[in-house]
């Protein structure tokens, strides 16, 4: 089906295991601020009123997130039982099964699971910025720390170059078509993100300042840190 006006889609794989947070259950469903961690980046998204759908990508034997209370989100929230061995395997995986819903020329917007801080204002800005482009973007920030090179018992071999160095963020924010031939042309087992896939194609994805708020929940303790800023910094 075509659309006379882009759509924008998003995309949440939340196939992972969490293996670093080090517990049972997969990271993605963990209590934060009394709500699955997942639920808070699910609700950001199908709250805005520029995103159209929201497809959240889970591992084919999931049996928590239709446990969970959807209520609120209205019939944005699509979820797709067919997450893959890594995180851009569980994302081609859901951009082919979305293949009849979506146009070529819409974007997609990929968000993990793992990062509760994303604010509307934050879509607004990458959105604003990317979508006169071609090449698509991403919410990124620049590095702010010095950057040390260690060999591997840990000791300094060398200082980095800061300059021109970001953290890469998501979402990630690429047409349809693009993503899909990028992610069906990378080395899928090589990719860590979507733009990475892109630029492989010689591509050169927009960084568009994002927010410290926006962190991925990694280890055990970034929990209680994304309790406290979700509490102060979430506009
Ligand atoms: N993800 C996925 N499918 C995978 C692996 C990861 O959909 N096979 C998702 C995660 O659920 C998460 C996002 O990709 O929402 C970012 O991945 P990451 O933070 O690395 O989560 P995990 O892979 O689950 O954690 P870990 O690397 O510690 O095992
Ligand atoms: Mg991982």
């Amino acid at each position: 089906m075509s659309h006379p006006m882009p759509r924008f889609i998003a995309l949440i794989p939340a196939a992972g295991s969490g293996s670093r947070m080090g517990v049972e259950l997969p990271k993605q469903y963990a209590t934060l601020a009394g709500r699955p961690l997942i639920a808070h980046a699910v609700a950001t998204l199908c709250a805005h009123p520029r995103i159209s759908q929201v497809l959240v990508v889970l591992a084919p034997g999931d049996r928590h997130f239709a446990a969970c209370d959807w209520g609120g989100c209205g019939d944005k929230l699509v979820p797709l039982y067919c997450g893959g061995e890594t995180r851009a395997a569980s994302v081609f995986n859901g951009l082919l099964a979305a293949n009849d819903a979506i146009d070529g020329n819409d974007w997609v917007l990929v968000h993990d699971a793992a990062r509760p801080g994303l604010a509307a204002a934050e879509i607004d800005r990458l959105i604003d910025a990317v979508r006169g482009s071609d090449c698509g973007g991403l919410l990124a920030l620049p590095a702010a720390d010095t950057l040390k090179r260690a060999n591997a018992a840990g000791e300094v071999l060398q200082t980095e170059v800061r300059e021109g160095l970001w953290h890469a963020q998501t979402p990630q924010m690429f047409r349809y078509r693009m993503l899909l031939e990028a992610l069906r042309r990378a080395d899928i087992a090589a990719v860590t993100d979507e733009a990475s896939a892109v630029e492989q194609t010689g591509v050169r994805p927009l960084l568009v300042r994002g927010s410290t708020a926006n962190f991925k929940v990694t280890y055990p303790e970034d929990l209680a840190l994304a309790e406290r800023l979700l509490g102060t910094d979430k506009k």
